[in-house]
């Protein structure tokens, strides 16, 4: 009977690994595990076995019974999610090769270049306060980028000191954050998410990247900030690029410009990305004003600084000849397989 139960195991288990069909399982179970099967008769006929084989002829129906039902369970839920369309022996979709973000790949090789120049990179904070946004940069009440349809609020209370919280506009705030905590001489540059309430279009996004970057020590210059930034973009464009500094007003620098590269793509003769003026705005720079110095407590006749701030997504698109900031953020895989580095 040992034997025979054996046999009945495995031709339980070849014919419910074959079954394709709810059916076919049914067929199987009622044939092994069915009134008129061997397991069934056998039960009966154990208490006709000497009484020394009992124990054993017994364990072994048990198990074996045991196996079948466990192996047409198995096999029910096997057929019942390809029923839903799942087949769980196909083998898994392969694997793509993946890579870095293109404004990745800008941002590293921007800060790489001015890591080279000695600056350190550090991260500052997306989420920020009004004194660090605006009163410590020198930005007045007054001013068009306070208006709460120009910044994100956040629906929290308000800190009693430093103000209503909001999504940074600009990197700027983090000069705020290193310089309350540290003392010049100071050289960082701060790569990082701002947020705007801009309507979405092919140049505009609610969020994009900027790299904000400032020196602070005794002496420093203007000249300073030219000499950094002509050889920032000799760097990270060509050895040929030829920088424009242009007046400008922004209110945590005196005095501010703002900075063209000779256009990448037509090298200053004209063309349509550079809508025929030879030159391209790539970031705005300055002084630092001596009551944002005041704010962190840093003595402005001790010590000066020179900051700039960049967007990414431009730089990137000037680069790379792309003409939809959404692109960056559309998740296409044809859009970003092609800046994969191999
Ligand atoms: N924070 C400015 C913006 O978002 C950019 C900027 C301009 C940063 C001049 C600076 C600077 O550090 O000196 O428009």
């Amino acid at each position: 009977m040992l034997d025979k139960l054996q046999q009945i195991l495995q031709e339980a288990k070849a014919k419910i690994n074959s079954a394709r069909t709810p059916q076919d399982l049914k067929a199987a179970q009622v044939e092994f595990l069915g009134r008129k099967s061997f397991l069934a008769n056998a039960a009966q006929n154990i208490g006709r076995l000497p009484a020394e084989q009992r124990p054993l002829a017994g364990k072994t129906l048990n198990s074996v019974k045991k196996e079948i039902t466990a192996l047409l369970e198995e096999k029910q839920k096997s057929l019942q999610s390809q029923e839903q369309g799942i087949d769980i022996s196909l083998p898994a979709s392969p694997l793509e090769p993946a890579g870095k973000h293109p404004l990745i790949n800008v941002i590293n090789e921007i800060c790489g270049v001015f890591e080279d120049l000695g600056f350190e990179i550090q991260e500052g904070t997306e989420v920020e306060t009004e004194w660090y946004n605006f009163q410590a940069l020198n930005i007045p009440l007054e001013h068009p980028s306070r208006d709460m349809f120009d910044t994100f609020y956040l629906n929290l209370s308000a800190d009693k000191n430093k103000g209503k919280y909001l999504l940074r506009s600009h990197t700027s705030p983090s000069q705020i954050r290193i310089m309350e905590k540290r003392k010049p001489p100071l050289a960082v540059v701060v790569p990082g998410k701002v947020y705007r309430p801009d309507n979405v279009d092919a140049s505009h996004s609610f969020m994009f990247h900027q790299i904000e970057g400032f020196a602070v020590g005794e002496n420093i210059n203007f000249s300073h900030l030219k000499g950094v930034l002509i050889e920032f973009a000799r760097q990270a464009f060509s050895p040929e690029t030829k920088l424009r500094f242009r007046p400008h007003f922004f209110p945590f620098t005196e005095p501010s410009a703002e900075v063209d590269i000779s256009c990448l793509l037509c090298q200053g003769k004209g063309c349509s990305v550079c809508k025929q003026s030879g030159w391209l705005e790539i970031l705005g720079c300055g002084m630092i004003h001596p009551n944002v110095l005041k704010a962190v407590n840093i003595n402005p006749n001790k010590y000066q600084g020179f900051a700039f701030g960049m967007g990414v997504e431009r730089i990137a698109m000037l680069k790379y000849g792309i003409d939809d900031i959404r692109l960056f953020f559309s998740n296409h895989k044809k859009f970003l397989g092609q800046f994969y580095e191999v």
